[in-house]
């Protein structure tokens, strides 16, 4: 390992950027993942945040930048290198990404199997005991094919598999996405625990703001300012922090309250400035 690496820091995105064709998706996004952290991305959708997690788990190359993995390159890993970090990082697809040939305690003894080579009684220990962490009953579910299952359920077992693999890292992509309040709440209250319990470093990509503040230690928030550029990283830190950067930047505010329709962004502007006395000076309103 470089000497220069700081060793609490598991992920470390270095001035990633990426285009397809002429489209510029990402330009120099950096940032570092400290251990046991959960850090979250939010931002539009189409902005790029799944990109972000594919580059990490050496799904795609970038065009520049790197990606360190305990400090060590998953762009210039060999294949066997990349299959030894690939075993630390689990990642729950936003497409769930389920086999559908295959039933539900199949989809997840599959990798148990064939990529940790587990036991068979270790393999029916973790089946029964991930899918009632995630509020599934196992004797309901098991034997169906995630065809039979609604989206929220089709979530819930992505989301076993890849804990049942106990792994160093998670990467989870809309983790809550199509699921009722209360089992989103149940399912960042796994990931939380997945951090205090087994010291889990997380990155967890989302739409949902309720979700952000509560699992989050640190938030980045992506977007770009123009159709040409890719997106940037316009906000990084803590979720109080982001509270306060946001009552300057309506941009950021705009997105954190769902608002869509640019009068009342107006609007809110002019509250702003009333209460903070102060110009705000935001491109949002040059488009
Ligand atoms: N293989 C590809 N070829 C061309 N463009 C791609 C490819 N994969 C992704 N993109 C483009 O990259 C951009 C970012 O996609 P990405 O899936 O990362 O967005 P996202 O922020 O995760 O959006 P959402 O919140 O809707 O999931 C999109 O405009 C998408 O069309
Ligand atoms: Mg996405």
């Amino acid at each position: 390992m470089d000497k220069n690496v700081d060793e609490r820091i598991v992920i470390s995105v270095r001035n990633l950027s990426k285009a397809y064709g002429k489209r510029q998706i990402l330009t120099n996004i950096s940032f570092d993942v400290y251990k046991s952290e959960t850090l979250v991305i939010i931002g539009k959708s189409g902005t790029g945040k799944s990109q972000i997690l594919r580059h990490i788990i050496g799904l795609i190359k970038p065009d520049k930048g790197d990606i360190l993995i305990y400090g060590k390159s998953i762009v210039k890993a060999s294949k066997k290198e990349l299959e030894d970090l690939r075993k630390k990082m689990g990642m729950v697809f936003q497409e769930n990404a389920l086999f559908d040939f295959m039933t539900v305690e199949e989809n997840i003894a599959f990798p148990l199997r064939e990529a940790l080579h587990l036991d068979e009684e270790e393999i029916e220990k973790r089946i029964n005991m991930t899918l009632e962490m995630v509020d599934l009953n196992p004797e309901d579910v098991r034997k169906k094919s995630p065809a039979e299952l609604s989206g929220g359920m089709k979530k819930r077992v992505a989301i076993a598999r890849t804990i049942a693999m106990e792994p160093e890292i998670l990467l989870y992509d809309e983790p809550t996405t199509g699921l009722d309040p209360v089992t989103s709440d149940k399912i960042n209250t796994i990931i939380r625990s997945m951090q205090t319990k087994l010291n889990v470093t997380s990155i967890v990509v989302t739409h949902d703001m309720k979700s952000a503040n509560k699992i989050a230690d640190r938030i980045i928030y992506i977007d770009k300012t123009s159709e040409d550029t890719g997106a940037k990283i316009m906000f990084i830190g803590t979720p109080e922090t982001l509270a306060i950067e946001a009552d300057k930047n309506l941009r950021l505010k705009a997105f954190i309250e769902g608002v869509y329709d640019p009068e009342a962004i107006v609007l809110k502007k002019k509250e702003y400035e009333e209460k903070y006395s102060e110009k705000i000076d935001l491109d949002v309103f040059k488009k």
